[in-house]
């Protein structure tokens, strides 16, 4: 994720504070950094690919030391390469104005050729450069900068936070928007402020006010005013922040794994939208290898992982047989690498892993290597190991996940997996154009969906059930198809945080033995949603409570709620993104539980995040 500061003052020097944000900004992530300072009558624009350290060589000569205004940005590339040119601030060329953006212009190439029709000159790969040439348009037809970037912000589909930085007669002026990602301002006598995250603005004030999707801010020493896109005046509650910077850099949230819980909607935008080929029904994966010649090639697809990272892979094969017509085998990279595979020709090897180190998923991926699998990986860290090591890579969007049980970069590896799916399947003529366009519809539509569901209405539902099993000696979680990884991870999710047992089971296998262990007031979570299988869920349900077993439903399939004796309910959508919805529930419930239980949710005991040995 990128992260954004900026900084408009009555008479200090900005710099020192806009650097100190960035470092705040750090934990989210980056591959380049720059700042853009206010100083006479042009902005001076600092920026490097690297760490922050390497920026700050750039203005060691301290040209730009005494400046009173200035913007910063570290960037995650998303479109276009890391480089020097395509780190932010970006300008219009005028030299009066720079802008840094967090998020995605998903109408960028249409707007890039309407302003290079009208003579901009672009600089950089970025979507982000096509906000400067707008704003910059309306400022050279003489409108403030508030007017400038609200009317250009209409012309923009995507998602942003950003800060825009203009000299207007002489004087900085500092403006920032917000319509998705997090932005928080603060205003003093003394100061302006804006930042992704309190944490930037903590060195100067704990009064902060969280923009809402659609405020656009201005900014100036002992003035903050809201407006809407409308430009209709609008009110903010200023809040008094009294976190220390470890609870800040939570984002207010008590743990990190809460915190990451609630960032999946904009995992998704961040991991799908801006990959999405809508007219085209397809999707267009950022660097080599996913091209139809070498997808047509393939005859199978050998995914190894562990852990967490193995249930996405397991998803990931129902998304692609179903959706791409490819044969998908799954193993633990642990059993993979000594069980002397034998591997069909043509074929693919995906590793999955959020921290690309995993000693397990490398050595199974280096070993499918050597049998000639090309080798794929699906990974959330850009530079790992994993990453270095694979042909082709499809990167997740998740951020820097730092709850050792892993919820984002789950949600990101399902969603690279659907597009991957999607993707295979167009390669292979297996769908058409329309039902291309239909499945990353209902993807780009499931983002509204997980913010609907992940409310404070949702969280109290699951807090109360967990509550009544406080006591339970175990538990199982039971699902089908495409669910059946599911039930595995919400009882992977529940083992690891509350150390309580837990066993997921695909529900048909439970008469099959399992069922033995079911005693009155046992509780069993069965996930279920409408599909090709639902019905059958309903009768492991029978099953379970003719048993006494209590049965816990999660999903979107009524008549199991009415069956059961706890229902979870997520909003309907289609069977193959219903892992995306189901997951979420059953996060809460195993981070409930732990709190209820007194565990360490983000440092829980004999884990790491990253198993780097054997
Ligand atoms: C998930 O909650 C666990 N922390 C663990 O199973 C993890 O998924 C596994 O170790 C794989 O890690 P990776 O994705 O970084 O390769």
């Amino acid at each position: 994720m990128c992260g954004i500061v900026g900084a408009v003052s009555r008479s200090g020097a900005v710099l020192e504070g806009l650097i100190d944000g960035l470092r705040k900004l750090e934990y989210r992530g980056y591959d380049s950094c720059g700042v853009a300072m206010f100083e006479g009558e042009a902005v001076q624009i600092r920026r490097k690919v690297g760490r922050l350290s390497e920026l700050e060589k750039l203005l060691a000569d301290g040209a730009l030391a005494g400046a009173r205004a200035g913007i910063g940005h570290t960037r995650w590339a998303t479109h276009g390469k890391p480089s020097d040119e395509n780190a932010h601030p970006h300008t219009d060329g005028s030299g009066r104005m720079a802008l840094v953006h967090n998020g995605i212009i998903e109408n960028y190439l249409e707007l890039r050729e309407e302003l290079s029709a009208g003579g901009a000159v672009f600089r950089s790969e970025t979507d982000t450069e096509v906000l400067t040439h707008l704003v910059g348009r309306e400022l050279a037809r003489g409108r403030g900068l508030a007017e400038a970037v609200r009317l250009s912000l209409k012309r923009v589909q995507g998602y942003y936070a950003i800060a825009v930085m203009a000299l207007e007669n002489g004087q900085p002026r500092l403006v920032c928007a917000r319509q998705g990602p997090p932005l928080v301002v603060a205003a003093t006598n003394e100061i302006g402020l804006c930042g992704s995250d309190v944490l930037a603005l903590l060195k100067y004030t704990r009064d902060v006010v969280f923009v809402e999707d659609g405020d656009i801010v201005e900014l100036a020493p002992g003035r903050l005013s809201i407006t809407d896109f409308d430009g209709r005046p609008v009110t903010r509650a200023v809040r008094h922040v009294d976190w220390d910077e470890e609870a800040a850099s939570k984002g207010g949230y008590p743990h990190h794994m809460l915190k990451e819980i609630h960032e999946q909607p904009d995992v998704l935008a961040r991991t799908a939208f801006d990959r999405i080929l809508q007219v085209e029904g397809d999707v267009d994966f950022e660097g080599p290898g996913f091209d139809d010649a070498r997808l047509c090639a393939l005859e199978r697809i050998q995914v190894v992982a562990c852990g967490t990272a193995l249930h996405a892979g397991m998803i990931g094969k129902y998304l692609i047989e179903n959706l791409a017509g490819v044969a998908v085998d799954c193993d633990y990279a642990s059993e993979f690498r000594y069980r002397e595979p034998v591997l069909a020709p043509r074929s693919a090897v995906l590793a999955i892993s959020q921290s690309g180190e995993t000693a397990d998923t490398l050595a199974a991926m280096r070993l499918a290597r050597e049998r000639g699998l090309a080798p794929l990986s699906i990974c959330n860290v850009q530079g790992s190991t994993v990453v270095r090591e694979s042909e082709a890579v499809i990167l997740t969007h998740a951020g820097p996940e730092i709850g050792v049980a892993s919820t984002k970069a789950f949600v990101a590896q399902v969603i690279a997996c659907y597009l991957f799916a999607v993707r295979l399947g167009r390669a292979r003529g297996k769908l058409s154009v329309e039902q291309g366009r239909e499945l990353l519809d209902e993807l780009r539509r499931l983002r509204a969906r997980l913010e609907g569901l992940i409310t404070e209405k949702t969280v109290d539902q699951v807090r109360a059930v967990a509550a009544k099993h406080l006591k339970a000696k175990g538990f199982f979680f039971l699902g089908r198809g495409v669910n059946f990884p599911v039930a595995l991870e919400g009882a992977l999710k529940l083992k690891e945080i509350s150390y309580v047992h837990a066993e997921g089971y695909a529900a048909g296998e439970m008469k099959h033995g399992p069922i033995a262990l079911i005693e009155p007031g046992m509780p069993i979570v069965v996930i279920n949603s409408p599909g090709r299988v639902a019905d059958k869920v309903r009768s492991n349900i029978e099953q379970v409570k003719a048993r006494g077993g209590h049965v816990i439903s999660v999903g979107a399939d009524e008549a199991s709620h009415k069956l059961a004796d706890d229902a979870i309910r997520v909003p309907a959508c289609s069977e193959w993104l219903s892992p995306l919805l189901n997951v979420v529930p059953l996060q809460l419930f195993a981070y409930h539980h732990a709190l209820a239980r007194g565990c360490d949710i983000d440092k829980p005991r004999n884990l790491a995040k990253s198993v780097t040995v054997e």
